[in-house]
């Protein structure tokens, strides 16, 4: 409740000090988007949202907002926000009629094994793989955003990092979710001295709100990487602090790992939805492949005249769910090193066999569920934003370090955490990581590879012409998170910020329950029980930042479920 009301609150400030573009669209409308012309930026938060709004209004485009909200995030949101992680963009440019994906997830060091985080008995050490040196993949943040800029951009990496030194040195005001989030990490955090050093005072007490907080040592970094270019992360300075700690505490990531880092641009998955076109990340995210699969199975029925968050949609929602997350955890993996069957599992065809096995009243139990066979196989604390500029160009990116705070290792003497993405491998056939996913050899670990991810930047165009640039953080809920946002908008007609505010729903086949928020009318769960659904309300799911584009106008919509979280539009 307070969560929203602080929401709210952001959002009224916003409201009152806007132009008042095109109010009609606001009439009636129970959540108000914020609203905007020439650009628009929805972070999870307001510094990054105000920066890469800057970056617009002074005519930069998408890539040249997003790059510099990213490393805004990576100063005032260290919970997500990275320079020690990875993550995956979606850019649609106008001008060449396309849309690219950039992969630039964390990489297995050249020195792992496939059973490094298994005991002699063969158990799986969630330690080792969560909260060790061990639990880093090599970081792709700084070069994947380079590269963005480079291909895309129009400014230099200087100035896209400019804010963030500024902040970093300066420092900011601490926020209650800041200063909240360093709380409920306190044991695993203060285990790392240099993780100690930077998030808690001298005296070990906590930043309360209000304080100023100031990072130098990573102001230090950020300045040596706009002064030498990307390059100084991987071979410089940077990429030797990275080796050290790791020889000093047993982790693997080497000078060599960090030398050979690329991040790829690849073809998007694609799909279509009741006309629409569907954008979105393929392997190594599992996401654009199973929002395209769950879209197809659930194109087949009317769920717009079953109603929003109706016992039935959200029925024919977890029955779609269950097939998709089955198929997962058998086929997904780094199409570098494995055959992803992404054309099987992203047709009408394939859906239309699933959506027969559908029975409109009754649960089919996870456990007569099992991977499908998606033939022919081809050869072949994470934070969304998203973005979009005055020329119609935009930006669906989402980073991560995995968990809050990722493995809770700074790099010492270079001032930032690392994550724990190595985690997101299967650590041992069929034993769950930390989302509750299954997963089998095709995401096994293998040097060089990169883990299996659920993030989904995602965009929607319709007739060539953007509708919606949406994506979340959530884990495994990320997928039905933004497939949600997608249903909302194009099954439900609900505005953009009605649409990411709305309760949202989860099943990921194992566990066989059904995730819901709070929110759900106890009638709505009643009927559902009756389908035989375990029904489980759950904390919130997901932050989805999105834009929506409505006759020429944009309308942003942020997440009350980050209090942080900002539409800024001008
Ligand atoms: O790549 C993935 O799927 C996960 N590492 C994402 C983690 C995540 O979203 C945590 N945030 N809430």
């Amino acid at each position: 409740m307070r969560s929203g009301i602080v929401f709210l609150t952001i959002t009224c400030v916003v409201l009152w000090s806007a132009p008042a573009f095109s109010a009609a669209i606001l009439e009636g409308e129970r959540f108000h988007p914020v609203q905007g012309e020439e650009g628009m930026a929805v972070t999870s938060h307001f510094l990054a949202s105000k920066f890469a709004l800057d970056v617009l209004q002074k005519g930069g485009n998408a890539v040249d907002a997003a790059v510099t909200a990213a490393f805004t995030l990576a100063v005032v949101q260290p919970r997500s926000g990275n320079i020690g992680g990875g993550g995956l963009m979606l850019y649609s440019s106008v001008r060449d009629d396309r849309v690219y994906a950039i992969d630039y997830r964390e990489k297995a060091p050249m020195a792992a094994t496939e059973k490094m985080f298994q005991n002699k008995a063969g158990e799986v050490e969630q330690d080792l793989s969560r909260f060790s040196h061990l639990a880093a993949g090599v970081p792709g943040t700084v070069a994947g955003l380079a590269m963005a800029l480079e291909k895309f951009g129009t400014i230099s990496l200087q100035e896209a990092m400019q804010p963030a030194i500024t902040l970093a040195e300066n420092g900011f005001l601490v926020t209650p979710r800041f200063s909240d989030g360093l709380k409920a990490r306190e044991k695993r955090l203060k285990k790392w001295p240099a993780t100690r050093k930077l998030f808690y005072k001298e005296n070990g007490a906590f930043y309360e709100p209000g304080d100023r907080f100031v990072q130098k040592e990573l102001a230090a970094t950020l300045r040596r990487i706009s002064a030498n270019g990307y390059r100084e992360f991987y071979e410089g300075e940077t990429a030797g602090l990275i080796a050290r700690e790791m020889a000093e505490n047993g982790g693997l990531i080497t000078k060599a790992d960090m030398a050979a880092y690329t991040p790829v641009l690849r073809e998007p998955v694609m799909g279509t939805y009741r006309g629409y076109d569907v954008y979105s990340m393929p392997p190594p995210s599992s996401g654009g492949a199973h929002i395209v699969q769950i879209l197809n199975i659930l194109e087949g029925f009317p769920m717009a005249s079953y109603g929003h968050n109706s016992a039935q949609t959200i029925h024919l929602m977890a029955e779609a769910m269950k097939f998709a997350y089955a198929d997962r955890s058998k086929y997904l993996g780094d199409e570098d090193f494995v055959a992803v069957p992404l054309a099987g599992l992203t047709s009408k065809k394939y859906a239309a066999k699933l959506r027969r096995q559908i029975n409109a009243h009754k649960a089919i139990p996870s456990s007569s569920i099992s991977p499908g066979a998606p033939l022919p196989y081809e050869s072949g604390e994470t934070t969304h934003f998203s973005i979009v500029d005055r020329d119609g160009n935009a930006v669906s990116n989402t980073y991560t370090i995995n968990f809050s705070y990722g493995s809770g290792v700074v790099v010492g003497g270079a001032g930032f955490l690392l994550n724990n993405e190595m985690d997101d491998f299967s650590a041992k056939p069929g034993v769950p990581n930390a989302y509750g996913l299954i997963g089998g050899t095709a995401n096994r670990i293998e040097p060089g590879k990169r883990m299996l991810s659920s993030m989904s930047p995602t965009l929607v165009k319709k007739d060539g012409k953007l509708v919606l640039v949406t994506g979340s953080p959530g884990g495994s809920r990320i997928i039905t998170t933004t497939l949600q946002i997608i249903m909302n908008l194009i099954d439900h007609d609900l505005n953009i910020q009605s649409a990411v505010s709305a309760p949202r729903i989860h099943h990921q086949w194992l566990p066989d329950e059904l995730r819901v928020e709070e929110g759900l009318s106890p009638d709505t769960i009643t009927l559902l029980e009756a389908k035989g659904h375990d029904v489980v309300q759950k904390s919130a799911m997901g932050a989805s930042q999105s834009i929506t584009v409505k006759d020429g106008v944009l309308l942003g919509g942020a997440d009350p479920r980050r209090t942080t979280s900002l539409a800024e539009g001008f």
